[in-house]
This record gives C-alpha cells, structure tokens and sequence, in this order.
C-alpha cells in the first residue's frame, strides 16, 4: 500500500505530475469534482493544525468525497491508552485514506506499517512535513517558473522546523541549487540534515546568523516560526522568539523578483506590512497546498485501486 510519509517517497517525475495536476485542477476544478465520489479521508490530528487539517478536509470535499476524523488527540482514544499501530488499523475499517498529524516523530510511519489504507504523513513532530513541501513546490513553481537554478534563503527555527527539512530535501535533487541557512546557534540545521542531505549530494551552502547580510542575492526567503511547542525550556523560547523580524525595510536590499514564503502560522517573523508587497506569497502558498492535496488524495487513491 503506497503512502507518504517523507518527500522522498516521491520521485522528481512523481512530483511533477502532482504539479501538473494541480494546475489542471486550477484551471479546470469542475473535471474533479466528482473524482472520489462515495470516498472518505480520515483526518487524524494528534496536534493543532489551522491549514492542513482544513485544506485536506476541503481537498477531499472538492473531490466529492467526504470526510471523518478529530482534530485534537484528547477527543480520540489515544487519550485512554490506543495505540497508533491499533488507531491505523481500526480507521482503516471506516476510511479509504488517512491524513495524519502527531507530536512524534515516526508515528505517521508506525500507523502506514498497520493500515490498510494510504497513509499522509500531515506532520511529525520536528521531523518531517511533505504535503507542506508539496504547496511549497507548486508556489516556487507558479512563482519563479523552475525549481533549478535558485539560492534559498531558510530563515529561523531550521532545528524543529519540519517544513525546512522536507523542503530542503525536496529542492536537493534540482540542479544550481545553493541554500543559505540563517538561523541563531541554538536553531542552526540538524547535522543529520546536512550530513545526510546536503554534503551527502554535495550541494552548496551557508551558514549565517543575518538576514540582512544574506537578503541580495536570495530568489526565495523561506521563513519561519520559532515554535514554543518544541521548547523544553520557556526561557529559552522567549529569547528566540523574535531573532528575525522580516519587515518593509529588510526588504529594500531584496531582488525585486524575491519570492516571501511561509508555511505559517506566523507570529512576529513577518510584520504585516509585508503582505501587500507583491513579494509575499505566504498565502497563496496556503491555497496552493489545497490543491496539491486534491493531486495527491487522487494519486494515492488511485494506486490503492480505490478509484
Ligand atoms: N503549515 C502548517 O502546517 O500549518 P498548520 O499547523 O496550521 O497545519
């Protein structure tokens, strides 16, 4: 049973086609919309979730299918002791695909070994995100109208952030790609990430704690949020929180075709004042996960032979 559970599960063509899927679902929604007719997604949220709770609910309804799940672990019976393993197996009796979010890394794994169904890994922990890197691609794309030849300036909690490790490893695999990591010492990228993605595909990049130094040359500044929930330490958190603040005036030193990504939820990284800069595309990138969602509910569905 195909699932996803790492970008890598996908192959470069694989992700082109969802790409091209999700423009034709762009310019032609009504061909899809009754593509899962009598199907069901299950969304499984073991932790918060604004966008991709809602886009995979609003995917799958879009497709003409429907939707069950919970959106917080202490409304399921993981609060009286359930298994993930047992979880997967038991949803799998009522649903035809499962979107998953939990605090621990690996549990969207554990649950695709036990189900009968596709698994989506919608979130595990501080490890990995793919459907986020999913909207990430198709917004580069729509945007810059490539994925090679770009220097990709990730800024903020690159530690726990789950969204940077899934795009970094989705962007390796396309030529004249140079990353530029921008992070305090405490936040700075996993040394598995980079042993294991960039020096292992030898693929060029810095280290830097200014955003400023760094702003010129960058095609795309993907920011993100210092996360209090990965913090075993408030202290610690408050005095990270705001090391990077991208404001109007940050901006004057940026190309004029710089493309301001975020997975979002924000807090004080992005002032609002940068919303109305053509630049940002944080929320377009929210529209653009729907459809990749829609692209990959179908693909998943169809290799499982369910429609
Ligand atoms: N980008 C993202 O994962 O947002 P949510 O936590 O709201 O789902």
């Amino acid at each position: 049973m195909r699932s996803l559970i790492n970008i890598l599960d996908l192959s470069v063509d694989e992700i082109n086609e969802l790409v091209a899927t999700a423009e034709d679902i762009i310019e032609n929604p009504a061909k899809y919309a009754e593509v899962c007719h009598g199907k069901k997604l299950a969304t499984l949220f073991f932790e918060p979730s604004t966008r991709t709770r809602l886009s995979f609910e609003a995917a799958m309804i879009e497709l003409g299918g429907s939707v069950i799940g919970f959106s917080e672990a202490s409304s399921s019976s993981a609060a009286k002791g359930e298994s993930v393993a047992d979880t997967a197996k038991v949803i799998s009796c009522y649903a035809d695909i499962i979107a998953m979010r939990h605090p621990k890394e690996g549990a969207p794994y554990v649950a695709s070994l036990n189900a009968s169904v596709p698994v989506i890994n919608a979130g595990d922990g501080g490890h990995n995100h793919p459907t986020q890197t999913l909207a990430d691609l198709l917004t580069i794309k729509r945007e810059t109208g490539r994925f090679d030849s770009l220097t990709v300036g990730l800024c903020g909690d690159l530690k726990f952030g789950r969204t940077v490790h899934s795009l970094i490893e989705a962007m390796s695999r396309y030529a004249n790609v140079k990353f530029v990591l921008i992070s305090p010492e405490e936040l700075k990228l996993p040394s598995y990430v980079k042993r294991d993605v960039l020096k292992k595909n030898n693929i060029p990049y810095v280290q830097t704690t200014s955003l400023e130094d760094a702003m010129p040359e960058l095609d795309i500044l993907y920011m993100t949020r210092v996360q209090r929930e990965r913090f075993f330490n408030e202290e610690d958190y408050l005095r990270l929180k705001d090391s990077y603040i991208l404001d109007t005036k940050k901006l004057e030193n940026a190309k004029d075709s710089l493309v301001v990504m975020h997975p979002l939820p924000r807090v004080n990284e992005i002032s609002v004042s940068v919303d109305d800069d053509p630049r940002a595309c944080y929320f377009k990138q929210v529209l653009y996960g729907k459809y990749m969602r829609m692209a990959l509910i179908m693909k998943l569905l169809k290799e499982a032979g369910t429609i």
